[in-house]
């Protein structure tokens, strides 16, 4: 039986523009793809009312997870007066064309793609309306250019990208004020403390940490490669690799140990470490099961002493860590550098 947590959700501001949100949200990509097997409809949405009753009241989808599936199922459960007391964030960028992924961010793309999340959700108008990946043929003001009409006309209210770049980050905060920014953060991914988090800081927007378990890694170590069905999405991720989680094994090991030293679980550290970044950060944790949310949701009362980040970090450095977060063939921050809005006017 699952308990009930007993910590009160803090709320955070998230960005400049006036959101704010759960100090913590949830990630339910999971619920519908990308990982383990499914689970049924009604236990998801029961997951969902949970949430939302913790006070976990920041949740996270896209249109690609599905495809659109998870839009579905996320619409199902605001249903019946939760859609009021959420803040629903969604994403658009992507389109399966011919059986190929594209990325895609040229105006009539985002409109329609912003017209149909709003329908698989039910809803009026998204909360927080995020580029999921950058077209890097399109300048990304005319990406923003089309978001902001869609805020403008009632559509969406705040705007965030994902997987984007400082440049592509500052380029596109002057058409319109972004407000958050998505990206992966977690104790084994922090190649974005570099430039990117500085960018964000300095803009006054929102960072959204999404698999600050590093995908389950933190919580379960390397046994779980031995638990992937032939279809889950970390089978193809390099840090996944047999080889490779061999050689990671270790940062878990040491993660668990300091855990059990402090009488927490291994994920409620790696999600402590996250929320320890600053007021300014909402990590948003992916799961599938109502146990493991209530551990996550614990990691809101943990407190981290500055020694122990630096023991933490310690295990995790970033040489340590074998294969990189994503397979070459995916989009990244790297692969977000658009054109020049001059070429586009040439090109159109
Ligand atoms: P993402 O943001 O990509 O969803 P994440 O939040 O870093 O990634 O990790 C999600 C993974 O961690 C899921 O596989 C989830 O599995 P369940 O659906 O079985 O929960 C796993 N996970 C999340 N919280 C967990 C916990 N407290 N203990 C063990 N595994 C957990």
């Amino acid at each position: 039986m699952a308990s009930a947590v007993p910590v009160v959700v803090p709320r955070m501001k998230l960005g400049s523009q006036g959101l704010e949100v759960s100090a913590q949200g949830l990630g339910c990509m999971g619920m519908s793809c990308a990982y383990g097997e499914r689970r049924p409809e009604p236990e998801m949405i029961a997951l969902l009312h949970h949430a939302v009753a913790a006070g976990v009241t920041f949740l996270d989808t896209s249109d690609v997870y599905g495809p659109h599936t998870n839009e579905i199922l996320v619409g199902k459960g605001l249903q019946g007066g939760v859609r009021e007391k959420v803040e629903l964030a969604t994403k658009f960028g992507s389109a399966l064309t011919d059986g190929q992924w594209e990325v895609r961010g040229d105006p009539p793309f985002v409109r329609a793609a912003c017209e149909g999340s709003l329908a698989r959700l039910g809803i009026d108008c998204i909360d927080l309306y995020y580029q999921h990946r950058i077209d890097n043929n399109v300048p990304v003001e005319i990406t923003m250019g089309e978001l902001k009409k869609l805020v403008e006309e009632g559509k969406v209210k705040y705007v965030g990208l994902s997987e984007a770049s400082a440049s592509t980050i500052r380029r596109a905060h002057a058409v319109h004020p972004i407000t958050a920014i998505q990206l992966e953060w977690s104790l084994w991914s922090r190649d974005v403390e570099e430039d990117i988090i500085p960018t964000c800081r300095e803009l006054g927007i929102g960072i959204v940490a999404y698999s600050p378990l590093g995908r389950g890694f933190l919580s379960s170590g390397s046994k779980l490669v031995d638990t992937l069905r032939e279809d889950d999405f970390r089978k193809i991720l390099p840090r996944f690799q047999p080889e490779n989680m061999v050689k990671n094994a270790a940062i878990f090991e040491h993660v668990s140990e300091m855990a059990a030293r402090k009488g927490c679980t291994p994920s409620q550290l790696a999600l402590s470490w996250v929320h320890h970044q600053g007021n300014d950060v909402c990590p948003i944790p992916g799961t599938t099961k109502i146990e493991n949310f209530n551990d996550n949701v614990r990691a809101l009362s943990l407190r981290i002493t500055p020694e122990e980040m630096a023991e933490l970090e310690s295990y995790a450095a970033m040489e340590s860590i074998h294969g990189d977060r994503y397979a070459s063939s995916i989009y990244t921050w790297k692969d977000s550098e658009t054109p020049p809005l001059s070429s586009w006017k040439a090109t159109t």
